[in-house]
């Protein structure tokens, strides 16, 4: 699949009302999204199958839905608040912005050539590589400014006060220096200031005792949450595969102290399992393990399931053995006693019965919208045919698994006369009745009506003619193979319901 395949499916999602830009009448902000009518049902396909399996198919796993915003002081104890950052850099040739982490590498010393401000044709530029040992990602240029901490985190103020003014008053007519300014707007931003949570996980930890207490639940067990989270994202690309407003699927799991390895192996026997049983192409996912000098100092233990996007191999999530730390740092900050007490064990350090320790936790932490995107391009299929003239056409469609799917069937009278508009809403009701969510249809030609069933992902069209109105039977085409089949209409619901269970 090429970058070209990503180009029709950011197509489609358009014409088809999946994924709209954001404020595009305002000539859009960039990398913000919306879902549009049949984009917020596949993704919310995906988050009710993530929270049926990780909640409602176990005994050991509870969820929360916790507030955007959060104490500051919980992204101090995280370590958001000094480390959440990346190297920004800024290009003097063309003026691109970029982190370095991510640019080009190019040995320190090489002489390189590049356009002068960035623009093919203009005048040759002579540079030497610097001792960064990268260039710019635009123009190959090695003019470059120092690389500059940048906290991703969004910033806003809680509260009736104009931190501005105040800061403006203490600053007005003095002949301050710069740092005296920061010191000056620091200290009028900071009481009032509070961040839009860059990530839904420390929620679970600052809730620890509050679920685990409430619940009466014993270790090992798990906190779930869905949301969305925001980061300042320097780089944003790849539609939504990296946006700066998205939505996480993440699970704190705490278990024994010891006992990380064996419960690190479930989670990614499971997590595999749950994006497999979806896929299309089920080698299009892979997990890699991170190495020595990737690990986060806190982390034993690290692997991403990777699927290969159009663009290449890339994660979709994460799984992280994350040791006690998180909560301890949230102990100490906080003052909280984050521990368990198990009264049955005995304590290692004393050989006593009833040990109290820190559990130890695996996070599974995915990306929704990332999700989405991946559904996306393992359902998108073009399919080459010949007519009965020899000449080739292609269909276009989206192999969703039906539980995806935004409409489980297209309901469709061949015409709209002859009573058979009114069949086909009693099938409706019926199909609505049983909670499926379907697509009434009658407008176009049929031919039409299939060909945009098959590029939304519809699994099936249940065509009412008329004949319908004197056997009671309907025909049904297959999206996937476009066969067809006459089925009696009361057998309609059975036939769409079992396709939904498919391989689940
Ligand atoms: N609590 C751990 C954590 O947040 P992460 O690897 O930073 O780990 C987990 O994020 C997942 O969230 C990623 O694997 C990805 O799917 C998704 N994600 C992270 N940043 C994103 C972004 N800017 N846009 C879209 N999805 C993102």
């Amino acid at each position: 699949m090429s970058n070209d395949v990503m180009q029709k499916i950011v197509s489609l999602c358009k014409r088809r009302g999946f994924i709209f830009q954001s404020s595009e009448i305002y000539g859009g902000l960039k990398s913000c999204y919306d879902y549009g009518p049949l984009g917020v049902e596949l993704k919310r396909n995906i988050a009710d199958d993530w929270w049926r399996t990780m909640v409602y198919e176990r005994e050991d796993v509870v969820g929360i839905d916790a507030s955007i915003m959060m104490h500051s002081d919980v992204w101090k104890a995280s370590g958001h608040l000094g480390g959440f950052n990346d190297p920004l850099v800024d290009c003097k040739n063309c003026k691109e912005r970029f982190r370095a982490d991510k640019a080009p590498t190019a040995p320190p010393g090489e002489e390189i050539v590049y356009f002068k401000n960035g623009k093919s044709g203009s005048d040759k530029i002579k540079g030497e590589v610097g001792q960064c040992g990268y260039v710019c990602p635009n123009c190959g240029g090695s003019d470059l400014s120092d690389e500059r901490q940048f906290n991703m985190m969004f910033r806003t103020q809680m509260g009736p006060v104009d931190a501005m003014s105040e800061a403006i008053e203490k600053i007005a007519g003095n002949a301050l220096t710069p740092e005296e300014i920061r010191t000056h707007l620091n200290n009028a931003i900071q009481p009032s200031a509070v961040y839009l949570r860059p990530e839904t996980a420390q929620a679970m930890f600052a809730q620890f005792l509050n679920v685990q207490q409430s619940q009466s639940m014993k270790v090992p067990f798990g906190i779930a949450q869905i949301g969305k989270s925001f980061r300042n994202e320097i780089i944003t690309e790849h539609f939504i595969f990296r946006s700066c407003e998205f939505e996480q699927m993440e699970c704190e799991f705490f278990c024994e102290p010891g006992t990380e390895g064996e419960w690190m192996e479930h989670w990614k026997n499971e997590r595999m399992a749950w994006y497999k049983k979806f896929a299309n192409a089920k080698d299009k996912f892979r997990l890699r393990a991170h190495d020595d000098d990737e690990l986060a100092h806190y982390s034993n233990a690290c692997f991403d399931v990777e699927y290969e996007y159009p663009w290449g191999w890339d994660e979709v999530e994460g799984i992280a053995s994350r040791t006690d730390y998180d909560l301890k740092k949230h102990a100490e900050h906080s003052g909280a006693k984050l521990s368990y007490f198990d009264q049955q064990k005995e304590d290692p350090a004393t050989g006593k019965m009833g040990w109290r320790y820190v559990p130890y936790v695996i996070e599974p932490a995915a990306g929704l919208t990332r999700a989405v995107l991946i559904f996306l391009c393992d359902a998108y299929t073009e399919e080459t045919t010949e007519d009965a003239e020899g000449k080739s056409k292609t269909r276009t469609l989206l192999k969703l698994h039906p539980r995806l799917a935004p409409y489980k069937a297209a309901i469709l009278p061949l015409v709209k006369k002859d009573g058979q508009p009114e069949k086909a809403l009693e099938i409706v009701k019926a199909f609505r009745k049983a909670g499926i969510n379907i697509s009434y249809d009658d407008k176009q030609s049929i031919g039409k009506r299939y060909a945009k069933h098959d590029e939304i992902g519809t699994p099936y069209c249940i065509t009412v003619d008329k004949e319908s109105l004197e056997d009671n039977h309907v025909t049904i085409r297959d999206r996937d193979t476009a066969t067809q089949e006459r089925i009696p209409i009361e057998n309609a619901i059975k036939v769409v319901q079992e396709r939904l269970n498919a391989g689940l």
